[in-house]
């Protein structure tokens, strides 16, 4: 509708934020679109029309199209519906959650498992459920955008620590400790860290957070389904607080859990509001949630050869001169530093068929983007090969040119 006079002044002023904020990511060069996508098969996509090879998605294990989840989450919908009608604590707890929960729990080597809607949403309500103004929370410098987000809902205390440095994070620790017993310290960091693709020192983690009576909450997004027994995280069958671990990313469907043991997870039906106040997922995703754990704990196989794969490209990287940061896993960053020269490249990238996406400001601080590169268990040798190959072609080439006036 199109407003006039001082109706349309009004309007102008009202969304004057949000045109500016538009204008100076514009300015920055930092306004970001999204891509149409159409998955083809394996890692082969369609992007905006054009085939492309996948080197940035996080189905780690190839298990989106996979055929057992595919009916597995249509055999949940014709026994429970397409949709669970109402919160868990309402009328949507469905058995299946709790037939999953245990699935999951047993996995872990933990006594009991919750099951949240997405990583996000675990973990923007779990960190205030576990924290408040007295509390002070200890934070791996690199942790992702979600804990951040968690941590000031919370209004406690912040202090991050140098990345998964166990010294700096002691410091800490005794410091916080000297202001008094009864003061709570949540100790929060990820497995595998996601911008870098390195893994944090759990067993150095578990045991500060009993020298220093902390809570340990450990988010293992990027570990889940890759690491540890039972491929359940580098936290599996471990003496951790909380492991927050999700769905959507090597167990191909959707939604997070919690593993911890039966006590905090009635306090968190009790007090975390991002489990109470929404509706329960989908049967259809729990369908599918269902068989990747069926499927999780015999694909030794695929994470050995996956992470073979990750180590042939970080040397061929290496071999090129490119940074890979402190990367040890099947997450291998390719950090150039200037955002104009990381997106370069990367649409360089995609001209020749490969989706490599870039992570810039605000995803990691200035001056350090990167080209993220993930690997996948259906990635194969020669979908390899090919990227080096193209990156070896663009280290000659931009030597020949201003990449700046590229494209
Ligand atoms: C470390 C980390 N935690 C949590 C999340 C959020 O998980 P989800 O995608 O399930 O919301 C992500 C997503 O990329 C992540 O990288």
């Amino acid at each position: 509708m199109r407003l006039s006079g001082k109706d349309a002044v009004f309007d102008r002023i009202k969304r004057s934020f949000i045109r500016k904020g538009l204008e100076d990511r514009h300015a920055q060069r930092l306004l970001r679109r999204m891509k149409g996508i159409k998955p083809l098969s394996g890692v082969e996509i369609e992007v905006d029309g054009k085939r492309m090879l996948n080197f940035s998605s996080n189905d780690y294990l190839g298990l989106s199209n996979h055929p057992l989840l595919g009916e597995r989450a249509t055999e949940f919908i014709r026994r429970y519906g397409s949709g669970s009608t109402a919160s868990r604590l309402v009328c949507g707890n469905y058995e299946c959650f709790e037939h999953v929960e245990k699935k999951i729990a047993e996995l872990s080597g933990r006594q009991s498992a919750l099951i949240f809607n997405s990583g996000f949403q675990a973990n923007t309500s779990l960190l205030p459920s576990l924290a408040d103004h007295e509390t002070t929370i200890l934070s791996d410098r690199l942790n992702h955008n979600s804990l951040i987000q968690g941590c000031l809902l919370s209004r406690c205390h912040i202090e991050r620590f140098r990345h998964n440095d166990m010294g700096h994070l002691e410091e800490l620790l005794i410091k916080n400790r000297e202001r008094g017993k009864e003061r709570r310290i949540l100790i929060v960091t990820e497995a595998v860290f996601s911008m870098d693709g390195d893994q944090s020192d759990i067993d150095t983690l578990i045991r500060l957070s009993r020298d220093y009576e902390a809570f340990l909450f450990v988010d293992e997004a990027h570990a889940t389904g890759l690491f540890g027994r039972n491929g359940m995280g580098l936290t599996s069958w471990k003496d951790v607080d909380i492991t927050m671990g999700t769905l959507g990313k090597a167990a191909g469907s959707f939604g997070a859990y919690v593993a911890c043991d039966t006590e905090i997870r009635d306090y968190l039906i009790n007090f975390c509001y991002g489990l109470i106040y929404t509706t329960a997922l989908p049967p259809s995703v729990l369908g599918a949630i269902d068989a990747a754990m069926d499927l999780i704990p015999s694909m030794d196989k695929e994470r050995e050869e996956l992470f073979k794969k990750a180590d042939h490209l970080r040397k061929a990287l290496h071999g090129l001169d490119f940074n890979t940061s402190t990367s040890n896993t099947h997450i291998i960053p390719i950090v150039i530093g200037d955002e104009e020269k990381t997106m370069a490249l990367s649409r360089w990238l995609e001209i020749n068929g490969i989706l490599a996406v870039t992570f810039r400001y605000p995803s990691v601080t200035r001056g350090d983007s990167r080209i993220r590169l993930t690997l996948s268990a259906a990635h194969t040798l020669e979908h390899i090969e090919l990227l080096i190959d193209l990156l070896r072609k663009s280290k000659y080439d931009f030597s020949k040119q201003d990449i700046h006036h590229r494209h």
